[in-house]
């Protein structure tokens, strides 16, 4: 479904990702793990567009979409939730939720529908739909900023640590609501920091370092946490 092959990118003339090579299966949920600064958001920037690729490839259903513009990349169903659980914090969170599905706002009957299932999905957003989004708690946000992503009718769901700064409880919400969109059929590439959360609903992990993938292993086949937390803490080579 969505693959990168070999993938060079960076910001000017700094090469940021040295070859990243991953799969994204169709109805996956694919974890990508890393520390600070390892190259995780560039990946997701080069996937979604907003970064070019230098060499190498982007691939969504068979076909390499390198030149495809970051805003049509969004009608081929590829939608991106940014870390930080940024949100327009001067507009209500529906009027958040509009937003994300701008791109298509002549469809009113399904923007209506999209509007109720994320409502459904997140009931703290229907509670406070005409509240302005700066008010909302960091649990909300995220899930403002994940409900937006899915107004935009997505395939392929990036999401860049969507768990960083949640209460423990509250990632176990979003950790729900992520497989929840999984058992709908979305595929799911799930940047993170939190191992243990992804180890718990993700299939397959990469851990990315430096700019190169160090570590891929299916998740179930006994996986050890050990031996992952040495590849994604760093220091040795391998
Ligand atoms: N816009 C930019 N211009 C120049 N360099 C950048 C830019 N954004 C990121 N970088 C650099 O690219 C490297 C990788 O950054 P990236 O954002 O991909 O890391 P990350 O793995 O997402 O880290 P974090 O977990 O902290 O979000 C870092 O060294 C960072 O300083
Ligand atoms: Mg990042």
């Amino acid at each position: 479904m969505l693959k990168l092959e070999n993938v060079i990118a960076g910001y000017g003339r700094t090469r940021i990702l040295h070859g990243v090579s991953m799969n994204v299966p169709k109805g996956g949920l694919v974890a990508l793990l890393g520390g600070n600064g390892t190259g995780k958001s560039t990946t997701l920037k080069s996937i979604v567009g907003l970064i070019a690729v230098q060499e190498g490839d982007v691939i969504l259903d068979g076909k390499v979409i390198n030149a495809v513009p970051a805003e049509q990349r969004v009608s081929h169903r590829l939608s991106m939730v940014p870390q930080g659980k940024e949100v327009f914090g001067a507009m209500s969170v529906e009027e958040n939720l509009l937003m994300g599905a701008f791109h298509r706002r002549k469809d009113r009957r399904e923007i209506a529908e999209d509007l109720e299932s994320v409502y459904c999905r997140f009931k703290r957003l229907k509670d406070r739909r005409a509240v302005s989004a700066g008010l909302l708690s960091g649990g909300e946000r995220q899930m403002l900023s994940i409900g937006r992503s899915l107004m935009a009718r997505p395939s392929v769901l990036l999401l860049d640590e969507p768990s960083a700064a949640l209460a423990p409880r509250v990632v176990e919400e979003i950790a729900e609501a992520i497989l929840d969109l999984r058992s709908l059929g979305l595929t799911l590439l799930l940047v993170e920091q939190n191992v243990g959360m992804a180890l718990d609903i993700a299939d397959y992990v990469y851990v990315i370092r430096g700019g190169r993938i160090a570590y891929e292993r299916e998740v179930g086949s006994g996986i050890a946490m050990n031996e992952l937390q040495e590849f994604y803490l760093g220091g040795e080579k391998h």
